[in-house]
């Protein structure tokens, strides 16, 4: 696996208080394709995909890779977490050889303002500190996602920099579990 380096990927089903981060399956096609389709959740990552493309284009067991955790909330979808390895050619890097691990998440806007993002975004940054002990993990989110940038800054990122992409203001940080924690 390269993405994640040594860390064994799929991990048992990761609990906290209200939620599992589990490996995605074939139940959680509908949501998979809402969050892609929804304009809420696209605002800042490009725009929404059109309905009738996604129903082609979306497998029947979508989102099976390493890294990408589902995240369920009482047996349903309500959003995903990724851990995937930053490109080398895109700006923001926190070591020379680059190849960071990349924190990601979009949730359905109905779970939205109730915590559920923060908690399972800081146990998937457990768990990968767990597996691979002082590994920084980097984030990059446009300064215009409120949302985005609140949560970046409650799970313990610190702004590395910030740069122009695609049109818009990026805030890039890091988090490590020294960082977190101090
Ligand atoms: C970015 C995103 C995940 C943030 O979701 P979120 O629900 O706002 O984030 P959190 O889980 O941190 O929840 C925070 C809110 O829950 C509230 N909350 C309610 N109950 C809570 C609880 N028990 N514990 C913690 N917070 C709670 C907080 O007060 C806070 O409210 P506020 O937004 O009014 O300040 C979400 O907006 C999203 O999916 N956006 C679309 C995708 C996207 O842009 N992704 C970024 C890519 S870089």
């Amino acid at each position: 696996m390269t993405e994640l380096g040594t860390v064994v990927w799929p991990p048992a089903p990761i609990r906290t208080e209200r939620l599992v981060l589990r490996q995605s399956e074939a139940r959680d096609r509908a949501a998979f394709i809402e969050l892609f389709a929804l304009p809420e959740v696209r605002t800042y990552l490009g725009g929404p995909r059109p309905r009738d493309e996604l129903e082609h284009a979306v497998p029947e067991l979508p989102g099976r890779r390493p890294g990408l955790f589902v995240v369920d909330l009482d047996g349903a979808m309500i959003g995903t977490i990724t851990l995937d390895r930053r490109d080398a050619e895109r700006p923001g890097h926190v070591r020379p050889e680059a190849g960071e691990t990349e924190l990601g998440y979009m949730f359905l806007p109905e779970a939205w303002g109730r915590g559920y993002a923060a908690e399972a975004c800081a146990a998937a940054l457990d768990w990968f500190a767990d597996g691979l002990p002082g590994e920084p993990v980097v984030l990059c989110t446009q300064t215009a996602n409120d949302r985005s940038m609140r949560l970046a800054a409650k799970l313990g990122f610190t702004e590395v920099q910030r740069f122009e992409e695609w049109g818009a203001e990026q805030w890039f940080g890091v988090w490590s579990p020294v960082t977190a924690s101090g």
